[in-house]
């Protein structure tokens, strides 16, 4: 399995994203800074791999604190969760892993939990967000298989893999389930500029479990559909608004476009923690805008001429229309999505289902009683 966060004694272990695919390295984060440090620097990308880090950010911000008691840590904890928070604005994994462990520190402090109580709950909390991550990629994996083509040419956007998750990924999850059945899939992986989360980390990935990719530059697309090469497209999420419009790398609307006027199936695949019921619609969601270099420079090389006006958006929104249906780890959305995504949220509670609880985790998904709604 791709190492992409791993927690150890020392500290948190990620692969270093920046420099993939020509070198595998690491880099040990000791401190909650520098978890903060390697989240706005993009050593760890993706919504669900930047929540789990930013739980783990906050558990080894506990464990390195000179507080003697849990009232002492108390503000500080405020200060390290902030600091968490203020590193990437849009993928909502981020904040919805810093509210569970502000509710599980909460309910511990009222409880009366020592410190040590505490820093040991903290990171027993991290850890079991990260293994539901792993599950949840594995089942939207299992409920996505099959809108995948038996032999065709997938395309997908950005990397939503293993690199962007704890492990096995959303979209390229759904791509991995879909090859270990038996299907014949060549993955058209989009280069993703300006940061090429395509051409470097998917490709690296897709590569790793010896599945058949080709890396297209962005303009690419249309060409491709028109040639009849694209029977779907799959793609992952940073945040899921309750109408169902979908924040996602800059450039998937686009795709949706494309996809939609070549009458080919466009797919989003992400967990539950990508959905932000608060948020009513996409024009609500909070776009990132990157460091101008991203753009003016390409492999280390200036690109652009010296003072042009520079629009580094992060992410688009795709608005809810163009999407096929939405795979998440609880069953396969359909639109109208306001209806969807509240019933699938209601019966997720009708059945126990309360994060942080310690009752998440596989057999929970096995639960369900319906998978498509
Ligand atoms: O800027 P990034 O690389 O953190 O962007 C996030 C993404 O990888 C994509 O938008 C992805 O498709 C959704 S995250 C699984």
């Amino acid at each position: 399995m791709i190492p992409t966060l791993t927690w150890t004694p020392e500290g948190v272990r990620f692969l270093d994203q920046t420099k993939l695919p020509l070198e595998e390295s690491y880099v040990l984060a000791t401190t909650y800074e520098q978890v903060a440090d390697v989240i706005v620097t993009m050593v760890v990308r993706g919504a669900p791999a930047i929540g789990v880090s930013a739980a783990y950010g906050v558990a080894l911000g506990a464990k390195q604190t000179k507080a003697k008691t849990a009232e002492q840590f108390a503000p500080e904890f405020e200060r390290i969760c902030a600091r968490l928070a203020a590193t990437r604005p849009t993928a909502v994994n981020l904040f919805w892993a810093i509210d569970r462990m502000k509710a599980l520190f909460a309910g511990l402090l009222a409880a009366g939990a020592s410190l040590g109580q505490i820093q040991e709950k903290l990171l027993a909390e991290a850890n079991a967000m990260y293994e539901e991550d792993i599950a949840a990629c594995k089942a939207m994996g299992a409920f996505g298989a099959e809108f995948m083509p038996d032999d065709g040419g997938v395309l997908t956007h950005c990397n939503a893999g293993a690199l962007a998750s704890c492990g096995y990924g959303m979209a390229l999850g759904v791509i991995r389930a879909a090859v270990e059945r038996g299907k014949k899939i060549m993955v058209y992986a989009d280069e993703t500029r300006p940061f090429l989360q395509g051409s470097r980390l998917t490709a690296w990935e897709l590569m790793a479990d010896h599945i058949p990719t080709t890396v297209i530059c962005d303009n690419m697309a249309a060409s491709l559909m028109r040639q009849g090469r694209i029977q779907a497209v799959v793609v992952g999420a940073d945040r899921i608004a309750a109408n169902g419009d979908t924040a996602n790398k800059i450039g998937t609307y686009n795709v949706a476009i494309l996809a939609r006027e070549h009458g080919i199936p466009f797919y989003v695949a992400a967990p539950w923690s990508s959905i932000d019921l608060a948020t009513s619609t996409g024009d609500q969601i909070p776009i990132e805008e990157r460091p101008a270099k991203e753009v003016t420079h390409h492999a280390g090389k200036q690109v652009t001429p010296d003072g042009v006006g520079i629009f580094n958006p992060a992410f688009d929104v795709t608005p809810a229309k163009y999407i096929a249906a939405i795979i998440t780890e609880r069953g396969v959305l359909r639109a109208p999505y306001a209806e969807s995504l509240e019933v699938m949220d209601v019966r997720s509670r009708r059945l126990g289902f309360l994060e942080g609880q310690g009752d998440v985790g596989p057999e929970f998904f096995e639960r369900l009683p319906e998978k498509v709604i």
